[in-house]
């Protein structure tokens, strides 16, 4: 939500920052901006809409300043628009800050401000911060900046650059992540590390409350009380190529194709084959603690709220601890007094998500123990857990969530598996389940081979404006993610209920025009979903349905079937997962949508 780049190093700042804000479009698409000091100038410009539009108004700049700052833009305070786009001056235009977060008190600085003469020329909350920077400038960028922000309530991960201190980019963080690159060729800072991995590997993870001096020196990183603080460098293990599309049309395909792979990684150097066992490093420190937990609370969001869902199912159905999953937005308004032997896990992709934060916090200072099951390594979640496990997936850059989830389940199925020893399945089990789970990423992979089939399938249902998702049991929390994908990527109206529920209101909406999407393997539920089919088929419903290879049932009564491989019935979500993400990816295609950037999304959301 918001991507924000800056650079100071010996090359031209121009086109570092213009491939930078692409790599970080993901972040917010509704505008942008960068600045660039220029001989003692700062030269600034901005656009409303995509980056392209940026890159056309910049086509004649010859700028060759080497210090700068960008920022691409997913609105809170203010219109999409040039004049809301930033960066952000001062009065005097010599101050330029760009800003991901949100400046909670910036009405009463306003005003404060403005009582003392400031001009205003946006409707943002990041203005306040080039103003209040203006009132110190005298003090040196670095002091002035400090002064700022220790006036600020709220998030923020900021660049400022200002033509009074040519030479100088002063970075901040507060609740929205920064990492800074360490290259021969300069130092970075960006919201993300995609944006820096084609210059460098070595990069700083930053902190709350860590102010850094990027000058020809080097970088000094200090808080806001002028204590010098050391951050430990790291170096990515992934290169450039993982977050481009390879010859895909989009992020979204490329990441569905990348599953097989998503689910290996999640596996690699886990699994005690010989003892049956999954082997989770991250958890080692508070193994005992999760061995005798009683009672589990999931928080997370959006897609990852629906891998919670089904991590209630799976770690119910192996070990008799109570798990209750929330939605990380709501968990802070229930009245939970936390016992001895209670752990809060947070899932999520980004580890940036605001609410999942919050809710991990709310937890803390109630004293449970929190687990973290997070993509970004380094990210404020993780870095806010006691314990936790990586998906190791790799960069995800389509908005819509895909094989972050698949290695979602995959994690919770070892997390499952792990604590399970401790109580029935005999070590025969443990071992066939594992060797199941192995062949996992080739039946994904026999799934992704039949697309042309779940193509053929949407072509057909594109026109439809409405759809219902239906499953049961371990296929009711896929239902959820199914129609969740579609919306977000195709704007059809899609709902998903578990099948059981179809006959307590939505089986009202059923008629011709309302097709429903049916998980129905062969598994334990199997019998009740064909009830379902047949109830809509009654109503003259469409039916797609999901179900088990060979299944000679399921062609008698719907209207098309995209088949799944045999597997033990709990794996079943990691393959009915896959003609979900096609099915709806394959309708945005036809409907001409922009598929890796869904308007009014943003893949990481700091923001409550
Ligand atoms: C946003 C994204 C979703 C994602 C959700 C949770 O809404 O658009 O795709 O599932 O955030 O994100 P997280 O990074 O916490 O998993």
């Amino acid at each position: 939500m918001c991507g924000i780049l800056a650079y100071l190093g010996k090359e031209p700042a121009l086109p570092i920052l213009l491939e930078g804000l692409r790599r970080l479009e993901y972040r917010g698409y509704d505008s942008s901006g960068l600045a660039v000091m220029e001989d003692a100038e700062v030269l600034c410009r901005r656009a409303p809409g995509k980056i392209r539009v940026l890159e056309d108004r910049l086509a004649d700049a010859e700028w060759q300043g080497s210090a700068g700052i960008a920022h691409t833009r997913w609105a809170t305070h203010g219109k999409p628009s040039e004049i809301n786009a930033h960066p952000h001056s001062d009065c005097r235009e010599r101050i330029f800050v760009v800003h991901n977060g949100i400046i909670e008190n910036h009405q009463a600085l306003k005003e404060q401000l403005q009582q003392r003469g400031h001009q205003f020329k946006s409707e943002t909350d990041t203005e306040v911060l080039a103003h209040l920077i203006e009132e110190y400038h005298q003090e040196g960028l670095l002091q002035a900046v400090k002064e700022a922000l220790l006036a600020v309530q709220g998030t923020y991960g900021i660049a400022v650059l200002s033509a009074d201190h040519p030479g100088k980019v002063v970075i901040a963080a507060k609740g929205s992540p920064l990492i800074l690159g360490i290259g021969e060729k300069g130092i970075w800072a960006a919201s993300d590390v995609c944006a820096l991995v084609s210059h460098t590997r070595e990069v700083v993870y930053l902190h709350d409350d860590d102010l850094v001096l990027v000058d020809s020196e080097g970088y000094q990183i200090s808080n806001l009380h002028s204590q010098d603080i050391s951050r430990p460098k790291r170096t990515i293990d992934w290169e450039i190529r993982d977050a481009e599309k390879q010859g895909y049309p989009h992020f979204m395909l490329k990441e569905i194709h990348e599953q097989p792979q998503a689910v290996r990684n999640a596996m690699r150097g886990r699994l005690l084959q010989a003892e049956g066992i999954p082997k989770l490093g991250g958890l080692t420190d508070v193994w005992k603690q999760m061995v005798d937990m009683e009672r589990l609370f999931i928080v997370s969001c959006g897609t990852s709220y629906y891998a919670g869902l089904l991590g209630r199912y799976i770690i119910e159905e192996s070990t008799d601890i109570a798990v209750e999953v929330d939605l990380a937005s709501e968990f802070r308004y229930r009245k939970l007094n936390f016992k001895e032997g209670t752990a809060v896990l947070a899932i999520s992709q980004s580890g940036e998500t605001a609410d999942t934060l919050v809710a991990i916090r709310e937890a803390r200072r109630k004293g449970a123990l929190i687990l973290g099951l997070v993509n970004v390594v380094g990210s404020s979640i993780a870095r806010e857990t006691d314990a936790g496990v990586y998906n190791h997936a790799g960069p995800e850059v389509g908005v819509a969530s895909t094989k972050s989830f698949i290695s979602q389940l995959t994690i919770l199925y070892l997390i499952a598996l792990s604590l399970a020893r401790h109580q029935t399945p005999s070590l025969s089990e443990r071992q066939s389940f594992l060797r199941e789970l192995i062949s996992i990423p080739d039946k994904i992979q026999q799934i992704l081979d039949g697309a042309a089939h779940i193509q053929s399938i949407a072509r057909r249902f594109s026109q439809y404006r409405n759809f219902l998702y239906l499953g049961r049991k371990f296929n009711y929390p896929i239902a959820l993610e199914g129609a969740l994908k579609l919306k977000e990527i195709s704007y059809l109206h899609s709902e998903a209920y578990a099948a059981g529920e179809m006959k307590h209101g939505p089986i009202a909406l059923i008629d011709e025009d309302f097709p429903s999407v049916c998980l129905a393997p062969r598994d334990s539920s199997y019998e009740k979903m064909l009830s379902n089919i047949q109830e809509i088929k009654a109503r003259n419903g469409p039916v797609v349905a999901v179900g088990t290879e060979g299944d000679r049932e399921l062609p008698k009564i719907c209207d098309e079937v995209i088949e799944v491989p045999a597997t033990h019935e709990i794996l079943l979500p990691l393959l009915t997962t896959v003609p979900m993400q096609l099915l709806a990816y394959y309708i945005a295609e036809e409907r001409g949508c922009e598929i890796d950037q869904p308007r009014n999304l943003a893949k990481s959301v700091t923001v409550e």
